[in-house]
This record gives C-alpha cells, structure tokens and sequence, in this order.
C-alpha cells in the first residue's frame, strides 16, 4: 500500500482579489504535492476558501447584495486563478459549503456538550457606533476608538469560550516530543514564550455582532468564530462528521505511512499551531505532521497592500512571460521559511540566469548538435569514456541525492538550486570537452557520441527534477530529447540510447531588462 500524504493551503479570505501572495502559498504547496506523487505517496491536495465573517457580510451590505452573491463571484475567480497556475488540487472546500457548515456546528455542539466550550461573559471595551469590541491596550487616547476615534465603553456580553487552558501543558508536551512538528524551529519558541509559557488564556468562539456565519445550534442568536470555522476545513473537506468518512479515515493519520501538512504564512502559524491542534486534541483526533510557516514576499516599499499601491498580481507574469516563469520564480528566489523580496529587477534576472542561460541554453545546443553530428539521434551510452564523462556522472549521482533530501525538508530553493548547478556544470562540459573539434577529428568519434550521450542524460535528470515547478516546459522537452522518464530511471544512462531529438521552439526567449523593468513598474501602478 502506498504511503499517504496529506497537504493543505491556508483557505484565503473571499474578500478581494488575491495577490501574488496567495499564488505563491498555493504554488509551493502544488510543487510539493507533485513531487511527493513522484516518489509514489497517494496525496491529497486541499485548498479553498473562507467565506463567513463580519468583513464580507459589510462588503456585500456595500454592494447590496447578500454575503452569499458576493462570495459566489469572488470564489469563481480564485478557481479561475488555480486553474490558469495549473494547480493540481485534490479539493476545493468554500466554508459555506452545507456539509462544512453541518460539520462545524457538529463539532461545536459536541465540545460545548463535553464542557470544553462554556458560556461566559465577555469583557471589553465597546464602541458602539461600530459594533466592535476592543482591549484595553488597543484604545486610543481617552478610551477612544481605534477605527472611527469616538469614545468607547466598558460593556460585558455572553459569549462562548474554549478551555484552551485546559490543554496548554498537553500541546507543550507534545511540541516537545515531536521535533519537526513546527518549522522553522524560531516559530515554535515565539509561539512557547509568547503564548504557552505566560499560561494560555482560553478564547472567545462566539460572536453576537453579526449573524454572516455558521449558528450554534443551541442558541442561535450567536455564531461560532470564524477561525473555528476556518479550521475546521482541514477535517470537514475530508468528510468528519459525515456519512462518508471514507477519505477521513483514509488520509487524516499521522504514523509511518501517513504524513498531515499545513503549509501557513507566518502570520497566522498561532491559529494553526496552538488553537488548531488542541481543538484536535479536544475531539480526539490525531494530530498534523507538520505546520510549515513560511514568510512572506514582500514588496521594496514592504508588505504589500492596496493603500500603499504596491500589490502585484499573479496574472501580470504569466501572461507576458509564461506560467513556468511565475512558478519558478516563487519557488526557486524566496528562501522557503523566510521573507523574500520581489522587485522586477530581481525577477528579470532569475529569468535570464536560469531559464535562458542556463536551463534553456543546454537544450537548444545539445539538441542542435545531435541534430549536426547524429542525424537527430542520441548516441549509444558506452560508459565513461573522457575524463569529464566520470565527473560529469558524479555529479549527476549528488545532484539527484541532494535534490530529493532537499526537497523532502521542504528546501524547495535549495533542490532546484542543485539542478541548477548541475545544468551550469553540464553547459561548462561543453566548453571543456568541446565537441565541435572532436567532430573535426574521425578517431574523436565515439568521444563526441559520449558526450552526446551525457548531455542528454543530464537534461533527462534535471527535467524530471523540474517537473514539479516547470509543470509546461517540462513536456515540452521531453518531446525535445525524443522520449518521456520517471523518478526512477534517472541513473539508468543506456534509457536515452536511440532517441530521436526534435528542435522545438525556443524554450524561454532572453527578456530585455531595461524594458522589461519598466513593463512591469508600470503593471503596478
Ligand atoms: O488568513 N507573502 O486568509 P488570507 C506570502 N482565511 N504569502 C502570503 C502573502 C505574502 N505577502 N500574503 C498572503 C487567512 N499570503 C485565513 C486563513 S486557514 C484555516 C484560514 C498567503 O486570505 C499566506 O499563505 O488572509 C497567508 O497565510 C495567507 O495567504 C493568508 O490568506
Ligand atoms: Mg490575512
């Protein structure tokens, strides 16, 4: 049987049209759903979107229409956007789906029956013009309003929390005996010296303000926190609480041959490490494997966002430089785990390097030289037969080892930067063992058909490699060097023996920077 292996994206807000942010979450999550399928696990991708809440209820009262109308076009857009990233998804959960809306109240009802969740009395400061409740520590001068600046008053109302307390030395326990579950590592010890160790406060699940939400089924002028519901997505799409719990009870374990994770922004890894794993814990449910929080693109100007005017869309790459250039820039110039910056300069340049110079280059050369000196067929493999062929297939033999140990931690930078590498090697072999002077000299013959031979083998490799980022071009390369490979016939140097190479077109067409630049300046405007 094969290994299963869980993955997930945050479910984003259906409240505005979603950057080159959420592109980049769901692309990383994509690349690692399609490599893990490589190496033969049984995956199942999740993704979705999270739809209830006070913000989208006020923006479609703004339109006037309801909050469902409004989430049903926004939601018809992010499909549209997945589809065009090629996002291979397992499942799509909206949180206004009626089985998830069923599973939550469930869940609810069964931790209020279990007296995890009681009710109480909320305290607060209240602003009453906007409905909204703040802390003490968020008021302005003279316990004025942060939003509209008017006087606030102490209010209590009745509200439901969740006994988080009761599970802060359990969720500590296990952070401990289970290295790994939080990355990077930094992340957990914020979340220990922040939150857990300063004894955790229990949290409000219940909301009176609006009514945008799923209802607690017991008392129904309250509706249950949105992050409960959001949550809650992970288990619900896979069919807890329904009448088919098949897929639930196939994928939602953690052991040897199960694996559950949630790639997350950093700004929400406290929801999905400490509230997500005790309302696990609360229900009896295994936990994750693994929160992988990773940072954030960030723009020159820092974070993205509208009133800075500096959000850049997803659309503007693809459609004037292709899908791989977006896919590749994401998950080959930001250090997964850490924030990474976008400027045009930088995407430009990764463009050229890799994909032109590098990537592209040795294909349209090894191609065209079989095409010139074998007729169009790749040369019988013979074994090493220059000095450059034996370390030429060393490095074929790390590259792949470290490629898959990388990508395995989630390294995605570092595994493509180890094909990369390799590419360059390869394009230098060419230079070193310069074919077209072997071609001048009869004897040379089987030294060229060598080097022929290997140039291939190296594109095979990296193709492969790349297939889980370069989800077009990779086709487009096999077709190149006449045949298509798995995983596991990389080493196999004979498999490329008798392939016929086309000359397709070119692959990635050198970008000009100075225009370029100024192309994409003017996008974000
Ligand atoms: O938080 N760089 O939804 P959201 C990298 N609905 N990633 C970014 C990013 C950036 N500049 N901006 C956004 C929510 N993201 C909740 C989640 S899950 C049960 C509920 C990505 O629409 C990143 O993955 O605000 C981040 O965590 C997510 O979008 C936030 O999306
Ligand atoms: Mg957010």
């Amino acid at each position: 049987m094969k290994k299963t292996f869980f993955i997930s994206t945050p479910i984003y807000y259906a409240s505005g049209k979603l950057h080159i942010g959420h592109a980049y979450t769901t692309t990383i999550c994509d690349a690692i759903a399609r490599y893990k399928k490589m190496m033969g696990y049984d995956v199942f991708y999740l993704t979705g979107s999270d739809e209830h809440g006070e913000k989208v209820q006020q923006k479609a009262k703004e339109q006037g229409i309801t909050p469902k109308e409004y989430v049903d076009v926004l939601v018809k857009n992010v499909k549209d956007l997945w589809k065009t990233l090629n996002i291979d998804y397992d499942k799509f959960i909206r949180t206004t789906d009626d089985y998830h809306e069923q599973c939550v109240e469930k869940i609810f009802s069964y931790l209020l029956a279990k007296g995890d969740i009681y009710k109480s009395e909320y305290k607060g400061w209240y602003c009453t013009p906007c409905e909204a409740f703040w802390t003490e520590s968020q008021l302005k001068e003279n316990h004025t309003c942060p939003d509209c600046g008017r006087e606030c008053h102490t209010q209590k109302e009745e509200a439901y929390f969740f006994r988080m307390s009761k599970y802060a030395d359990q969720l500590m326990k296990y952070y401990e005996d289970h290295p790994g579950f939080i990355e990077p590592e930094s992340r957990k010890n914020e979340m220990l010296n922040n939150f857990l160790k300063k004894g955790l406060e229990d949290l409000c699940v219940s909301r009176t303000s609006f009514d945008w939400g799923v209802k607690v089924k017991e008392d129904p002028r309250h509706v249950i926190y949105v992050w409960i519901d959001a949550l809650a997505n992970y288990i619900s799409a896979l069919g807890y609480n329904s009448d088919n719990t098949e897929l639930f009870d196939k994928y939602w374990h953690n052991d040897e041959n199960h694996e559950i994770v949630h790639i997350v922004g950093k700004e929400i890894v406290r929801f999905h490490v400490i509230y997500w794993p005790i309302m696990l814990m609360a229900l009896g449910l295994p936990l994750p494997t693994k929160i992988y929080a990773h940072g954030w693109i960030v723009m020159k100007g820092g974070k993205m966002s509208k009133s800075k005017g500096n959000v850049f869309y997803p659309e503007t790459i693809i459609d004037r430089y292709g899908l791989d250039a977006l896919r590749y820039f994401v998950t080959s110039a930001i250090p997964f785990g850490q924030d990474g910056l976008f400027t045009p300069e930088l995407f430009i340049e990764n463009f050229n390097n890799d994909l032109v110079n590098n990537y592209g280059n040795l294909v349209s050369r090894s191609v065209s030289m079989i095409q010139k000196y074998f007729n169009g067929v790749v040369p019988n493999y013979d074994g090493c037969v220059l000095e450059e062929d034996t370390s030429l297939e060393e490095e074929i033999k790390t590259s792949v080892k470290n490629y898959q140990q990388y990508f395995d931690q989630f390294s995605i930078h570092l595994a493509l930067k180890e094909i990369f590498n390799l590419l360059d090697k390869a394009n230098k072999y060419i230079d070193d063992t310069k074919p077209w002077a072997l071609a001048k000299v009869s004897e040379d013959v089987n030294k060229l058909a060598s080097v022929m031979n290997h140039l291939i083998n190296v594109i095979k490799v990296a193709t492969v490699c790349l297939q889980p980022v370069l989800v077009e071009t990779a086709p487009k390369v096999f077709t190149q060097i006449g045949n298509t490979y798995t995983f596991d016939q990389l080493l196999d140097f004979s498999n490329v023996n008798g392939n016929k190479v086309n000359k397709g077109e070119v692959l990635f067409p050198r970008l000009d920077v100075n225009k370029e630049t100024e192309y994409l300046l003017d996008s974000m405007k």
